[in-house]
């Protein structure tokens, strides 16, 4: 974002000159390599407790060698990575375009002192509505459906999910598409005299959200509730627009703008998480993510896991051409990680042109896919390991079983897990073509001693910095998304029928009835 165009171009020039080394040379040329490749960041397993827990990311099967890895910090010196990452934790303007900073990581501590301390005061203010909630100040609460998209949704979704599987204080359901069908399932699972509604919207003018949000007071009141505004808590960094809708003021839980909606689960739009999960364990997941940043600040060139992830992500996208990069997590908690992955590096990292404007320099962010292992393994791995594309994938497993059956699943998961890996790597030969693998296919490993609320918060927080490292070394804005504006735009003319339609559109609008 701040390196200078010639000193970029210069970098990414030898970087695209770089011999390639298949990954049996990388390993037969360096007999300690996945120690060297491999990174730990660790946290208290308690808040002041000596004994640590933590996450190792293992990069030994990924393509960087030596050299790779020595052109790409060069890269990162002329990306001016050092400025930009000050002034992400620093208030900077990092979000050109909309004149913003990006202040996620003040929500957990890392920021200036004057975010820092709003933060916690908002944060403090939430803590008060969800323990005055669990104490009954709103009368008898079991379920809550919480209403929002995109940023809104995606992180509360997977991390309800991820941390509710043994207790849930409150049975939390997200919904996010406009379809009905989506609201009705959660009607169908929750009472409404012991519902709450929490409106999640960082802007509170998205159409799909305020209409469910209609609808949602509607079935409150259709089914005798008596002040169903009253059972409203809204999640928004825009509180007058809020209350004017008609929200009071006392259950309005802002956040601040400088905080992205795909960054945003640490702020008030974690509040139906908090609710499910109560709020101590909500601030482990606070300092998972902030022991990722303590991380993410220290740490320089290939030292720094989320920057060396990032290494990986434009190794494979810029000098291999890959145009997807696929993420599995083994673990049911995770099955949501690759929905909320997509929005974080896709809407960030999509983009076509530099911070300054200028076209870019080669692809940007790739596809991100995933799903879980193992179902994955007998659904899509075939193209994996023999289809034609190259493919990184990331594995994400937890050391630490979450089920409490015979510890063969866990050692069958876990087993499964490693195997793909060493599979994708070795290849295989064989006489018969259509029985032999290429091998020399990319993977890097996550591995969290226990897919607690804590890794959960690291895990977040690593591919938050992930992104916010790949967007240096292209020299892009990652906190804009001029991009969804269009389309939202386009059905806005649909709707009143004002609009220059193309004979396509105009033929389904006809067919659709919408004509
Ligand atoms: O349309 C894209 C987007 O603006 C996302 O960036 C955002 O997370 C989502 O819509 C929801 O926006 P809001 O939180 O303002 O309702």
């Amino acid at each position: 974002m701040s390196g200078t165009g010639e000193a970029m171009t210069a970098a990414w020039a030898s970087l695209r000159a770089l011999p390639h080394h298949t990954l049996a040379d990388l390993f037969a040329g360096q007999a300690d390599r996945p120690a060297v490749m491999t990174r730990r960041i660790a946290w208290p397993v308690e808040p002041g407790s000596a004994a640590e827990a933590g996450m190792l990311v293992d990069f030994s099967k990924t393509h960087l060698g030596d050299e790779a890895l020595a052109a790409f910090e060069a890269l990162t010196e002329a990306a001016g990575f050092g400025a930009a990452r000050n002034a992400l934790f620093g208030g900077g303007i990092v979000n050109p375009t909309e004149g913003r900073a990006a202040t996620h990581g003040a929500l957990r501590g890392s920021g200036t002192d004057a975010q820092v301390e709003e933060a916690e005061a908002l944060l403090a203010r939430m803590g008060m509505l969800v323990e005055a909630i669990h104490e009954g100040a709103l009368g008898e609460v079991k379920h809550c459906i919480a209403i929002g998209i995109g940023g809104s949704a995606l992180g509360p979704a997977l991390a309800i999910d991820a941390l509710t599987r043994d207790l849930a204080l409150v049975d939390v359901h997200v919904v996010s598409n406009i379809d009905g069908l989506a609201l009705e399932a959660a009607f169908r699972a929750c009472d409404p005299q012991t519902t709450l509604i929490a409106l999640a919207s960082k802007t509170f003018t998205t159409t799909e959200t305020m209409t469910n949000a209609e609808s949602a007071l509607k079935w409150l009141a259709d089914n005798g509730v008596d002040d169903p505004g009253g059972r409203v808590i809204a999640l928004t960094a825009a509180p007058d627009k809020a209350v004017e809708w008609g929200v009071d003021e006392t259950r309005v839980l802002p956040f601040p703008e400088s905080v992205g909606g795909r960054y945003s689960l640490f702020s008030s739009i974690g509040f139906p998480v908090a609710l499910a999960i109560g709020m101590d364990e909500f601030r482990h997941m606070l300092a998972g993510a902030k022991a990722v940043d303590d991380h993410f600040r220290a740490a320089e060139g290939r030292a720094n896991a989320p920057l060396l992830a990032a290494y990986a992500d434009q190794y494979y996208t810029r000098l291999r051409g890959c145009q997807t990069r696929a993420v599995f997590a083994y673990d049911e908690r995770l099955k949501l990680l690759p929905d909320y992955l997509q929005q974080l590096e896709m809407e960030s990292n999509g983009k076509s042109v530099t911070a300054s404007g200028a076209p870019v320099d080669g692809p940007t962010a790739p596809v991100t896919w995933g799903g879980v292992g193992t179902d994955a393994q007998h659904a899509v791995f075939q193209l994996l390991h023999q289809g034609t594309h190259l493919i990184p994938v990331d594995f994400i497993a937890s050391i630490a079983p979450g089920d409490d059956l015979d510890p063969a699943h866990h050692r069958i998961l876990l087993m499964n897990c490693l195997a793909q890996g060493a599979a994708l790597m070795a290849g295989k030969t064989s006489d018969d073509p259509a029985r032999a693998y290429a091998g020399d296919r990319p993977s890097t490993t996550f591995l969290v001693d226990d897919c607690d609320a804590a890794a959960f918060g690291a895990l977040i927080a690593f591919h938050e910095h992930r992104t916010f490292a790949n967007a240096v070394l292209m020299g892009i804005n990652p906190f804009d998304q001029f991009g969804v504006e269009l389309g939202k735009a386009i059905a806005k003319q649909i709707e009143s029928g004002q609009g220059d339609f193309d004979p396509s559109t105009k033929a389904l609008m006809e067919a659709a009835g919408l004509g």
